[in-house]
């Protein structure tokens, strides 16, 4: 499997991507197959040797960090229940030192480190959940910790920040009234968050805002960023108050000395870390405010799992907004091979065995072209990357078969399939691409590759790839925007982009790529969330993908929806060639 491994502390490049081997489960463990992994800044402390040098968490090398992990079940060892194969999960894993992270695209954890994933999160958002937002459910409401309740007050200090994120909004969701601090360019998005008073601790007195908010002060300071940082937060305590101190390993003062001082004035100073033990109980409540829609997850910021060390230099920064997370692989296509896999399994009654391999998608041997408005992406069977052509308005068939064939050389194909920037009917293009060269409808493609060729819209290709049952709506949000729908296996390639949608404008004038660059991002995106729901409802989708090159734009996605990848377009045209009834349907593609 690829890991991030390190043989030593030190900087963020210390960090590797390897091949190393996949875990055994053991007795009471799970090994989970990680689609995305959560960034934390224990992570760094980890890596960089701190947590060891305060004697918080030495490791044994080779080392793999990452608390926090989304994905699935790929098997378990002895004694596991309440967990099978197949079941979408987060976890965070074990802090023994020997057990390695998810950074990695399996992690085994103990079966009490694991709880389902939140039924509305994608994999992506649930993997940023376990450590930041048990941290701060733990220690607002754990009577032997904040112990709050409705209609109290409290001063959340790192609001920002993923462990801040969460605080405010479990805060709000109990009923309590909530301050919180951040820097100037957070405080909109604190506010965002529902806190009653931000207070900008850039250009604000703390203290001096505390009492105009609450002249008594508070019965809560809850400190995410470190003692040794802050103005006297005992200072801002109404009598009997409680300090709340999450330990930050590296700003945390002498702790001793604080909490003497704390007591001899009539307070509490209480020093936190995550009670695993009752983890998987607050994880159950978490999850039910999540997906009763009372508390967001932060906005997440993607990275790929080779640029760990960047995401490191990200947090270690200490002005991450929301949180990061790292993609490790994608589930999709997996998922769809595993839940058929299952359901063949129970049809026939027999007992699912357990399978490392995945059968191969198909037995021929697909060269796949996705031809772009500004690129052409060619996946041929013998690169592990698809090669990148240069396209745009000058770009004919003509030229793209020859820029093709010099790109695959050397490379074996037996059929092609591809992705069309326009309408394909009966799998020929009706109209030229818009934004390309002329052309493009009548050209003979079989004849010029001399292979079998089949043309599917580019978006419908996407839309094969990213689909995983049921009811699909696949949007591709790039320079126009593809359309797609999947109902049952029955692919119907669609031009919603060209309907009307407000002020006599039509969807792709709201949400396309032009849209965002006038109207900017806020409001383009506010445009996609609605454009969703709508298009989701009228055509009674169970889930929606969005692909195309501005869906990286979203840093959060709408309910039940899904980011696409690129990869994506590769898998749709594999399965194009895949044996009837093992692939989805098109209604209008056919075979030239
Ligand atoms: N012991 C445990 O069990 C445990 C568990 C979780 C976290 N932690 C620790 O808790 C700390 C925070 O974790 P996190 O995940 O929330 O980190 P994070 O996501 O990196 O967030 C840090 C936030 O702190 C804010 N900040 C920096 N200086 C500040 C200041 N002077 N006043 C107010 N806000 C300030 C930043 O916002 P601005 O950009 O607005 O300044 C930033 O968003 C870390 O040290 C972490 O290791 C400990």
């Amino acid at each position: 499997m690829r890991a991030m491994v390190f043989d030593c502390y030190g900087d963020p490049d210390v960090m590797s991507l390897r091949d190393v081997p996949v875990p055994e489960p053991q007795d009471g463990e799970v090994l989970i197959r990680v689609g995305y992994a959560g960034v934390n800044p224990s992570d760094t402390k980890v890596r960089s040797g701190e947590s060891a040098r305060y004697r918080y968490r030495e490791v044994k090398f080779p080392f793999v960090v990452g608390r926090d992990g989304a994905g699935v079940v790929e098997r378990t060892g002895s004694n596991v229940n309440g967990f099978r194969p197949g079941d979408n999960v987060i976890a965070w894993s074990a802090t023994d030192g020997k057990t390695w992270g998810s950074y990695a695209e399996f992690m085994r954890v103990p079966v009490k480190n694991l709880s389902p994933m939140p039924k509305s999160l994608s994999f992506a958002q649930a993997a940023v959940v376990p450590v930041a937002s048990l941290t701060a459910f733990q220690a607002l409401f754990h009577a032997e910790k904040g112990g709050m309740i409705r209609g109290q007050k409290v001063l959340i200090h790192g609001a920002a920040g993923g462990v801040g994120s969460f605080a405010v909004q479990f805060a709000k969701s109990a009923g309590l009234l909530v301050a919180a601090t951040c820097g100037s360019q957070n405080v909109d998005y604190v506010r965002s968050l529902g806190a009653d008073r931000v207070i900008d601790y850039k250009t604000e007195d703390i203290g001096r805002a505390i009492r105009d908010w609450s002249a008594e002060g508070v019965d809560v300071v809850l400190d995410v960023v470190g003692s040794t940082t802050l103005p006297h937060s005992l200072d801002m305590l109404r009598p009997g108050g409680r300090l709340v101190s999450i330990l930050t390993v590296t700003a945390d003062g002498d702790i001793e000395r604080d909490r003497k001082e704390a007591e001899g004035r009539g307070f509490r100073k209480i020093t936190v870390i995550i009670d695993f033990e009752r983890a998987r109980d607050s994880m159950r409540e978490i999850t039910n405010l999540i997906d009763a829609g009372l508390v967001r997850v932060p906005p997440i910021e993607m990275l790929p799992l080779e640029d760990a060390a960047r995401a490191h230099q990200m947090i270690e920064s200490g002005h991450v907004r929301g949180k990061l997370v790292l993609k490790v692989a994608d589930l999709w296509f997996y998922l769809g091979l595993r839940q058929r896999h299952m359901l063949r399994a129970m049809n026939a009654n027999v007992k699912l065995r357990k399978s490392r391999q995945l059968p191969p998608e198909t037995a021929r041997n697909v060269l796949v072209i996705d031809v772009g408005g500004t690129h052409i992406k060619v996946y041929p069977m013998c690169r592990r990357e698809p090669v990148k052509i240069d396209s745009g308005p000058a770009m004919t068939p003509k030229k793209m078969i020859r820029a093709v064939r010099t790109a695959v050389e050397g490379c074996r194909y037996d059929v092609v399939s591809l992705g069309y920037p326009g309408p394909v009917v009966h799998g020929k293009p009706i109209h030229d691409p818009v934004n390309l060269g002329p052309g493009w409808v009548g050209f003979d493609f079989q004849k010029a590759f001399g292979r079998p060729t089949q043309i599917i819209n580019d978006a419908a290709m996407q839309a094969l790839g990213s689909y995983r049952g049921r009811s699909m709506l696949f949007l591709g949000l790039g320079t126009g925007l593809g359309s797609a729908l999947i109902v049952d296996g029955v692919l119907e390639p669609m031009e919603l982009a060209h309907l009307p949608y407000k002020d006599g404008k039509t969807f792709e004038a709201y949400i396309g790529d032009s849209a965002l660059k006038r109207r900017g991002q806020k409001k383009w995106t506010k445009s996609v969330f609605d454009v969703v729901a709508k298009l989701k409802n009228a055509l009674q989708a169970d889930y929606v993908v969005v692909g195309g090159g501005n869906a990286r734009r979203l840093t959060n996605l709408p309910p039940h929806t899904f980011r696409g990848t690129n990869e994506n377009a590769h898998k749709g045209g594999v399965r194009l060639w895949q044996p009837e009834g093992k692939r989805p349907r098109a209604t209008t593609s056919h075979a030239n």
